[in-house]
């Protein structure tokens, strides 16, 4: 009985000493303060035993995991005793955790997989120790959910200077966890809330998913700088372990202001203003606001808003005109003016107006002078070539060379293409002067020779043409010229003709003649055709040539007319028609004579048989030819080349 009562005596006192051993040295649980894991992604909480005796690991431990509910009471979640262990039924762990003992080590982790923001709770590790007693550590999940990309919308219309503070722009940043932040930024400087200037103003959205989206919207008084400034949003949100910051794109508003300065541009064709130009006046500000109203006015006249167009200007629409510029926001007022000047020429008068009448060998002076806004320069021009510089125009020794149109032009140097003109007919006073002849040289049918004759002198002489038996050809055209008049006429030729070009006015005559000597150079069975061509020409007055019965010419549609014409003679003018017949009646009586002869020579026998049958014959071949020849000024001698021309052809025999 002793031996059993001893033994049961030290068996209670080896337990008081494991008690007491194990009160001095229990089980001890280290666990972090917090573990930190993604959304979905997998969080291990780790749980650290240790004991004093050195004895590491869980052998012989019963370890329990736990979970804090809101309410304050703890789940257990797993349980482990020796070598057995069960995941609690029916809790949100039961599929999505695993523990884990890593050996000697003494770690117990617990891995939570597909982590939820429910999840974010207080774990606790509990250890039971059959010796040492009990130990607890506790760890709090945090779950992390980067926000999408942040984003920015701004305001479309633009802001006025004027206007209260008004909405810029608003930030979103959606689906985050834990709540991001979101820093509005003017310039890379933050903007913080100023009375009645800045106002932030964030909205947090609570997601049904429980993820968080704030707005913030950004509320702010623009100034005119703010037109180049750039706005952007930050969003700021935790991560495991650390904070992140996105910002957004950049964004820029329109902002209108009111003016400060008003300008007013003159747009005409080129350079100066000249009459009929047409202008265009501009006006602008500086100011961008669509409240400005522009009037561009003269003597209080509307003349237009921003642009005004004049056209076709005169010198009337010069003066002030004054552009101004009121903005309805602000109902600020400003304005300018600008002077346009219309320049003018006026047209060229000249003194004497239109016409002067200068007697021969006096002086005469006119003078020209147009009105003008610039400095002109004159010149008169006759004929197309200047021939005098400045306002007045100086003839001295008056001649008819001097007679014509003159015309004065002004010029504008300061702009080319203004200027303007007038002309001035000079007469100079005098008798007629018989100038120029034209003969025209013509080929045809008709064999049809125009003459014309050219008259100086004032007043405008009277023209007359008449042929050597005193009748006048009607047909005779006139017309006045710059420095007297002249006459064409139109003759039919087939024989020698003469034909008078009379000129006279109130000072005196003027008289040409015109010798015209038509030689016929053509086969003819008879020499006498051709000697009676100037006693066969006839005149019909009524036509407008000359008719002729010479049945030589008619019958020679082919022959030619050659015609030239020498100085006309003042002398002579009468009884040279005398003379001609004189002469004619001479040759007759020279061929009677040498017919005589010729007969007498033939009655002797001494002269052969060689007529001009040769001659005919190389003749024939020839074509019909006329030739008219005209001398107007030795009239004998003209009519002696005719004769000598006709006897040739005798000669030739
Ligand atoms: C905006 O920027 C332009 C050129 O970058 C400058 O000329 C202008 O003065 C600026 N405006 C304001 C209101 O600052
Ligand atoms: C404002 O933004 C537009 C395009 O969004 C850009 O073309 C313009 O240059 C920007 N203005 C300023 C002053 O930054
Ligand atoms: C958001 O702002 C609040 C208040 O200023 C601050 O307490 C919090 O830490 C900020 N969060 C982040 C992610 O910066
Ligand atoms: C412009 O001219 C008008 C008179 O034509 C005058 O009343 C006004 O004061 C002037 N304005 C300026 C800005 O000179
Ligand atoms: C005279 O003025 C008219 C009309 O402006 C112009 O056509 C003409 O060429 C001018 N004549 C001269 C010689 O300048
Ligand atoms: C020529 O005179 C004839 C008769 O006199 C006449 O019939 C004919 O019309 C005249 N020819 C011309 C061209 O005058
Ligand atoms: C034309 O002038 C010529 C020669 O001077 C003269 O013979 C003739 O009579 C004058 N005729 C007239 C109509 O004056």
């Amino acid at each position: 009985m002793a031996v059993r009562h001893a033994a049961s005596l030290l068996l209670l006192g080896l337990l008081a000493l494991l008690h007491t051993w194990g009160a001095r040295a229990a089980v001890e649980v280290t666990m972090k303060d917090k573990v930190e894991a993604f959304l979905g992604d997998a969080a291990q909480i780790t749980c650290m035993l240790t004991s004093d005796d050195g004895i590491s690991g869980s052998g012989g431990m019963i370890i329990e995991w736990f979970y804090v509910k809101s309410s304050g009471y703890s789940q257990k979640i797993y349980h482990q005793e020796s070598l057995h262990h069960t995941v609690e039924k029916n809790t949100p762990y039961t599929d999505r955790i695993t523990v884990k003992n890593i050996g000697t080590s003494g770690e117990v982790v617990l891995t939570i997989r597909d982590v939820q923001l429910s999840d974010q709770m207080e774990f606790i590790c509990h250890v039971k120790s059959l010796t040492d007693g009990t130990g607890e550590g506790r760890t709090q999940l945090r779950v992390f959910k980067t926000p999408d990309f942040p984003t920015i919308e701004g305001v479309k219309n633009g802001i006025s200077v004027a206007d209260p503070p008004s909405k810029i722009g608003s930030c979103e940043v959606k689906n985050g966890y834990p709540k991001p932040n979101i820093t509005w930024y003017r310039d890379n400087m933050p903007l913080r809330n100023i009375p009645d200037v800045v106002d932030v103003e964030h909205t947090v959205t609570y997601e049904s998913s429980g993820l968080f989206s704030v707005t913030s919207v950004l509320t702010m008084k623009v100034k005119k700088e703010d037109k180049n400034a750039t706005f952007y949003c930050e969003a700021r949100y935790l991560v495991p372990g650390t904070e992140k910051m996105t910002e957004t794109e950049h964004i820029n508003i329109t902002v209108f202001y009111p003016p400060t300065a008003v300008n007013m541009l003159v747009d005409s064709p080129k350079g100066k203003i000249r009459e009929g130009d047409t202008v265009e006046l501009h006006c602008s500000s500086d100011g961008n606001s669509p409240s400005q109203e522009f009037t561009i006015k003269k003597d209080s006249q509307k003349l237009g808003e921003t642009t005004a167009v004049l056209e076709k200007v005169t010198r009337l629409k010069s003066g002030v005109y004054e552009c101004t510029v009121v903005d309805l926001d602000t109902y600020e007022e400003l304005s300018t003016n600008t002077t346009v000047f219309v320049n003018y020429l006026d047209e060229a008068v000249i003194e004497p107006k239109e016409t002067a009448l200068v007697d021969q060998k006096k002086e005469f002076t006119a003078s020209c002078n147009a009105l003008s806004s610039l400095h002109t320069n004159t010149m008169w021009l006759k004929n197309g070539k200047e021939v005098s510089k400045g306002h007045h125009l100086s003839l001295k020794d008056v001649t008819y060379d001097h007679a014509g149109t003159y015309i004065c032009v002004v010029t504008v140097p300061e702009i080319p293409g203004m200027q303007t003109n007038a002309s001035l007919q000079v007469n100079v006073q005098g008798p007629p002067e018989i100038t120029e002849k034209d003969f025209n040289e013509k080929e045809t049918a008709e064999k049809d020779v125009e003459l014309s004759c050219h008259v100086r002198g004032y007043p405008s002489p009277k023209i007359t043409w008449t042929t050597s038996d005193g009748k006048v050809i009607s047909s005779a055209s006139q017309t006045k010229t710059e420095v007297g008049a002249k006459s064409v006429v139109k003759v039919k030729v087939t024989s020698d003709m003469t034909v008078f070009c009379n000129s006279s006015n109130d000072f005196g005559t003027d008289s040409v003649t015109y010798n015209i000597k038509a030689t016929i150079t053509k086969h003819t069975t008879t020499p006498a055709t051709t000697t009676t061509t100037i006693s066969t020409t006839s005149i019909a007055a009524a036509n407008t040539i000359i008719n002729t019965s010479t049945t030589t010419n008619a019958a020679s549609p082919r022959s030619t007319v050659k015609a030239e014409i020498a100085k006309p003679s003042e002398k002579g003018k009468q009884g040279s028609n005398g003379v001609v017949i004189a002469v004619i009646i001479i040759c007759i009586l020279l061929l009677a004579i040498l017919g005589s002869v010729l007969y007498f020579l033939y009655k002797k026998g001494k002269i052969c048989n060689r007529s001009g049958k040769q001659d005919f014959t190389k003749e024939k071949s020839s074509k019909d030819k006329i030739m008219v020849e005209m001398k107007s000024d030795n009239t004998e001698e003209a009519i002696l080349l005719g004769v000598n021309g006709e006897k040739q052809l005798p000669s030739d025999q």
